[in-house]
C-alpha cells in the first residue's frame, strides 16, 4: 500500500490506498476551517503550526489502524506542489522522515492531478474512518469508466475535458493521459473558489466562504427573493479565460451602498447575484470550450465543485453539447489525501520517485506537469 500526506493549504489529511486494486483503504483528514474563520482566509502561519501539531496525530491514528505495522507500506506520496510553502513543507518533512526510518521511496505528486484523480477513489472500507461533511451527498457518479479516462487513448472522441475549480485555480484542462495534460484557460486573476470566499469576508459569513456563500443563495431562491444583478465577467471577449476581481469589487460596493446592519434579505440576494454572474461566467466559457472541444466526456473538480448549483447548470450544458459530465464524491471535491495517494499508485506502478535528497516542494511551479496549449 502507499500511504500519502496532505497538507498544501488548510487540511491536513492522511491515507492508504492498496497498490493492487488502486483502493482507498484509510483515510483521515483534519481541516482548519475554525481556526482560519475569524480572519475570513488563511493565515499561513497558523496553517503551518496546525500541520505541525496535527499531521503526528493522525500519524499516530493511522499506525493503530495498523496495529503498528507498517511493513506493508511501500512507498511515500506526498503533495510537493502547487500550494503554500510553510503548509507544503510540513507534509514533505514527514515523509521524509517516514522514507528514511521504513527505507521505502518518496512520490513527489502534483496537487492539481489530485484532484483530477479525485474522480476515480474507490474505498474499500464498510466504516467511514474520514470525518467529513458528506452525509447528505448525492450518491457518486463514480464509474469504474472514469478510469480508462484517464489512461493514454487513440480516440480524441475519448478526451476528457476536466473544469478545476478550487480556493487557488481555475482552469479547463484536456487530458490526453497521465503525463499529458494540457491548460487550455485559466483565470487571469483570482480564481473562482477565492472570489466565493472574498465576498464572505465583505459579509462576515466566516471562511471558507464557498458553502456559505451558496446556503445565503439557496435562501434568496426559497424566500423567491429577487438575486442582485452583477456584471458578468468577460462577457463581451472571446478568449478562453477566466477573471473574477472584477465581479468581487462590484459585489463589495454594492455591500457598501447597502444600508447596515444587513438583513438576511441583503445578504442572501447578494448571495444569489453574485453565485448566478461567477457560474455564468463558467458556463459561457465552457460552452466556447464546447464549441472546439471534440471530446464525449468532461468533468468538474476541486473544492468548488461541490458547488449544487454549478454542478446542476453544467449538468443541463453538457446534456446540451452531448456531454457525459463526471463528478467526484462530494466527500472528496476538497483536499484530501486519498486524491493524493491515487495519483502515487499511478506513479508506483510507473516507477516514478524522487530522492530524497532532491526532494522539494514548489509552491508555484507546474513546470513539467501540464503544458499551456494553443489549440483553442
Ligand atoms: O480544492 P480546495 O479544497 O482547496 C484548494 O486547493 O484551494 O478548494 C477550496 C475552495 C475554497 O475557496 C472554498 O470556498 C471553495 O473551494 N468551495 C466552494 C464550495 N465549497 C468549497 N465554492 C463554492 N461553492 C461551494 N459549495
Ligand atoms: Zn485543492
Amino acid at each position: 500500500m502507499i500511504l500519502s500526506i496532505e497538507s498544501s493549504c488548510d487540511d491536513s489529511s492522511l491515507a492508504l490506498t492498496r497498490i493492487i486494486d488502486k483502493k482507498l483503504i484509510y483515510h483521515i483528514k483534519i481541516s482548519q476551517d475554525e481556526e482560519h474563520s475569524t480572519y475570513g482566509g488563511i493565515v499561513p502561519e497558523i496553517a503551518s503550526r496546525l500541520h505541525a501539531k496535527r499531521l503526528p496525530e493522525i500519524l499516530k491514528k493511522l499506525k493503530m489502524f495498523l496495529n503498528n505495522d507498517l511493513s506493508l507500506i511501500k512507498a511515500v506520496a506526498v503533495t510537493t506542489r502547487p500550494g503554500l510553502s510553510v503548509t507544503l513543507i510540513e507534509g514533505l518533512m514527514m515523509a521524509k522522515a517516514l522514507c528514511l526510518g521504513l527505507q521505502i521511496p518518496l512520490i513527489c505528486v502534483n496537487h492539481l492531478k489530485g484532484h483530477i484523480y479525485s474522480l476515480c477513489i474507490s474505498k474499500d472500507f464498510a466504516a467511514d474512518s474520514a470525518k467529513d461533511s458528506s452525509k447528505n451527498a448525492p450518491p457518486p457518479l463514480l464509474e469504474s469508466h472514469t478510469e480508462s479516462l484517464l489512461e493514454s487513448r487513440q480516440n480524441k472522441q475519448d478526451s476528457l475535458g476536466v473544469l478545476l475549480v478550487s480556493g487557488g485555480h481555475t482552469q479547463i484542462l484536456q487530458i490526453n493521459d497521465f503525463h499529458h495534460i494540457s491548460i487550455i484557460a485559466q483565470s487571469l486573476d483570482d480564481s473562482f473558489g477565492e472570489s466565493f470566499d472574498k465576498v464572505a469576508k465583505h459579509l462576515n459569513l466566516g471562511y471558507p466562504g464557498g458553502p456559505q456563500v451558496e446556503r445565503y443563495a439557496k435562501i434568496c431562491e426559497i424566500n423567491q427573493y429577487k438575486p442582485y444583478e452583477f456584471p458578468i465577467p468577460l462577457l463581451h471577449n472571446k478568449k478562453l479565460e477566466f477573471s473574477f476581481s472584477g465581479l468581487k469589487n462590484a459585489v463589495r460596493l454594492a455591500i457598501q451602498d447597502i444600508q447596515k446592519p444587513l438583513t438576511l434579505q441583503d445578504t442572501s440576494r447578494i448571495c444569489a447575484g453574485f453565485q448566478n454572474a461567477a457560474c455564468e461566467h463558467i458556463l459561457r466559457k465552457t460552452r466556447l470550450f464546447f464549441q472546439h472541444f471534440d471530446g464525449k466526456y468532461f468533468a468538474i473538480v476541486g473544492g468548488a465543485s461541490a458547488n449544487i448549483y454549478l454542478r446542476e447548470r453544467m449538468s443541463e450544458l453538457c446534456n446540451e453539447f452531448d456531454k457525459k459530465l463526471y463528478l467526484a464524491d462530494l466527500e472528496f471535491c476538497s483536499d484530501n489525501a486519498a486524491m493524493i495517494g491515487r495519483v502515487g499508485v499511478e506513479h508506483y506502478l510507473r516507477d516514478e520517485f524522487t530522492p530524497l535528497l532532491e526532494a522539494q516542494i514548489a509552491p508555484k511551479s507546474l513546470k513539467g506537469d501540464f503544458v499551456e496549449s494553443a489549440t483553442f
